[in-house]
């Protein structure tokens, strides 16, 4: 329990508007997850999967009508609206909240209340931050439980003047005196993710799925710690973190910014195919960073567990997220096999002859619908991953020594290359395009400027967070700075085939990029940035022709000029709030490329 004052009236305020049968003070213990599943098991809502196959996991199927994040429903909800900026839907706080007090009115009748009291980075770490969210779903409580530390200890460290952010969830579906329960209860015409960055808090209600629910991770490690960091001088980014040790026993730590549903679960768990190379996991979605004493970065995992897509990764793909699911996992809008465990599209190369697919249908081989949703999701604690690295819980955090972004560029977009300074790594971060995912409900395969990964995510202006980030170079020396680069492992060939290979080989341009953060490792000067030459990236056991890998390392100052002019229509979205590095950036690149075209 708690002695906070200020805790204990806001979840009385909050109780009164949404007037939960009663309310439950989650302790985080094992007892109480088991407890929980069993009663979500008992409702109908969760499925147990059989006991020998898959210890203590659930498989739970949700509404057809949701899915994934809806982009389209978040709202950064500034006193100005010039705060929240041209790329989020903007609403006035007292607007908004006068809208959703009348949602949330009695929104939990015939439901509890569970009090969840979670942490953002390991507990009493200085950069961790203390998060309440409210909620009326079970499968919210026990996610939660997997992806934060979750509990008493929380509430300890809180004390009794801490102060927290305030997030209200609800799946928005009251149940009548005697009404039966749906298994996946929630509001599908009525979802909104509202977030109140000036007074830290988020309402979320209508929908029960991932980053729209589990309102630790995209809500608050992103976009209300993103305008905290900005307030205070540090970062929160969509970046997976990961360990990298060379065959010499020299270790260095990576950031990768990827969007949704572009391989950082991937590479933050890759096992190299080069020999004698080793990754290890900090995280696979989310880094906080900071500046230590010594004027490099460090950065922490916010997070506890992963929340991961789960069709397309295998023993093949990624084996070590298969080791982390093997237990203690929820698993959702995957299929079931007729002995109680779970499949997905690329889990094996032959499927199952019978399933039961996401939406509870009997399925074979020949059916004409996939047996998962492309966007489901496992849960599992991030402690089971076989390579977790031995520093994820260190408070202080792991220096970075390089910063990656990418996205799926069919074409244009070489393998890597690597930004001339920091400028021109904020440059390339702030070009980042991608085909869309199945990760949020639209349309998938268009292409669209994903900044930095954090066009969905970034709490604030986007053209304000530019300018933090080139603020960035003025808090240390050179030297001490990441360096930056961009790479694309989706590059295709005219007849749409990969032309890279993926996974554990993206370990080969790891290497290339642990060189040169070494000062080491050859490159070639291109108009765009500094290119791997030829032979640079080791192909040392890998059936890549020279012709292909000039193809997957191309710059083309042709097509890179009608990318001048599509980055030149991105940039008008900021207005006036573009800075002038940008600006500065996009005329240089302009200039390098008209030369190389005149030669
Ligand atoms: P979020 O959890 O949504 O933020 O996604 P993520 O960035 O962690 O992506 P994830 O690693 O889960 O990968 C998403 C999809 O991309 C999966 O279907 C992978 O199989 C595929 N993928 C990942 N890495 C590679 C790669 O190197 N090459 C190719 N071709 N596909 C990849
Ligand atoms: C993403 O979409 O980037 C995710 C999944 O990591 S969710 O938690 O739903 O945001
Ligand atoms: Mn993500």
């Amino acid at each position: 329990m708690t002695e906070n004052k200020k805790l204990k009236k806001w979840v009385e305020e909050m109780a009164e508007m949404c007037r939960p049968d009663q309310i439950y003070w989650c302790d985080g213990s094992q007892e109480e997850y088991d407890r929980l599943c069993d009663e979500a098991v008992a409702r109908g809502s969760f499925i147990k999967l059989n006991e020998e196959k898959r210890p203590g996991s659930y498989l739970v199927r949700s509404d057809p009508a949701d899915v994934a994040r809806v982009e389209g429903r978040t709202f950064i909800c500034s006193k100005r609206e010039e705060d929240a900026g041209p790329t989020n839907n903007w609403m006035d706080p007292e607007k908004m909240k006068d809208t959703l007090r009348g949602h949330f009115k009695a929104s939990m009748k015939g439901r509890t209340m569970y009090v969840i009291p979670y942490s953002m980075g390991p507990l009493g770490s200085e950069i961790s931050h203390i998060g309440i969210e409210l909620t009326d779903s079970i499968y919210v409580v026990t996610n939660m439980r997997i992806m934060t530390r979750m509990g008493q200890a929380v509430l300890d460290v809180l004390g009794a003047e801490g102060d927290f952010v305030k997030c209200l969830h609800s799946v928005g579906a009251p149940l009548a005196e005697g009404e039966k329960d749906v298994p996946w209860p929630c509001d599908a015409n009525n979802k909104f993710i509202s977030h109140f960055p000036e007074e830290k808090a988020i309402w979320s209600y209508g929908s029960g799925y991932g980053g729209n629910a589990l309102l630790g991770k995209k809500c608050f490690a992103l976009r209300i710690a993103s305008a905290m960091a900005k307030e205070q001088g540090w970062m929160a980014e969509h970046m997976l973190i990961l360990g990298i040790t060379s065959p010499e026993g020299e270790k260095k730590y990576i950031a990768a910014a990827f969007p949704s549903a572009c391989g950082k679960t991937n590479l933050a768990m890759l096992i190299p195919t080069l020999p004698g190379w080793k990754v290890e996991t900090v995280g696979d979605d989310i880094a906080w960073m900071a500046f230590g004493k010594d004027g490099r970065l460090y950065a922490v995992n916010p997070e506890a567990g992963f929340f991961g897509v789960a069709p397309g990764t295998s023993m093949e793909s990624n084996p070590n997220a298969m080791l982390s699911l093997t237990k203690n996992s929820i698993f959702t809008n995957v299929a079931m096999t007729p002995d109680g465990d779970v499949w997905w599209e690329g889990m094996t190369d032959e499927p199952p002859a019978k399933l039961t697919s996401w939406i509870g249908e009997e399925w074979t081989p020949d059916s004409d619908k996939l047996s998962s949703h492309p966007n489901a999701r496992f849960t599992a604690p991030a402690a089971q991953c076989p390579v977790i690295d031995p520093n994820w819980e260190n408070p202080t955090g792991v220096p970075i020594s390089a910063i990656l972004f990418g996205g799926r560029r069919p074409s244009v977009i070489p393998l890597i290359h690597q930004a001339l300074s920091w400028q021109h790594g904020t440059f390339l971060g702030s070009i980042v395009s991608s085909e869309r995912t199945a990760a949020a409900a639209g349309k998938v395969g268009v292409l669209r400027r994903d900044p930095m990964a954090m066009l969905p995510f970034c709490g604030y202006n986007m053209g304000d967070y530019f300018s933090h980030w080139l603020s960035i170079e003025g808090r240390t020396t050179p030297d001490k700075l990441p360096k930056i680069f961009y790479v694309n492992w989706f590059r295709k060939d005219a007849e749409g085939n990969w032309l890279w290979p993926g996974y554990g080989e993206n370990s080969r341009v790891l290497k290339w990029v642990f060189e040169r953060c070494n000062g080491s490792g050859n490159a070639v000067e291109t108009p765009i940035g500094n290119v791997p030459a030829l032979d640079a990236v080791d192909r040392t056991g890998l059936d890549i022709s020279d012709q292909e890998m000039a193809a997957l390392l191309t710059v083309d100052p042709e097509l890179w000029l009608k990318e001048v002019e599509s980055i030149r229509e991105h940039y008008k979205t900021f207005g006036d709030k573009l800075p002038q590095g940008l600006k500065d950036e996009l005329s240089s690149l302009e200039d390098r490329l008209l030369q190389a075209v005149k030669k």
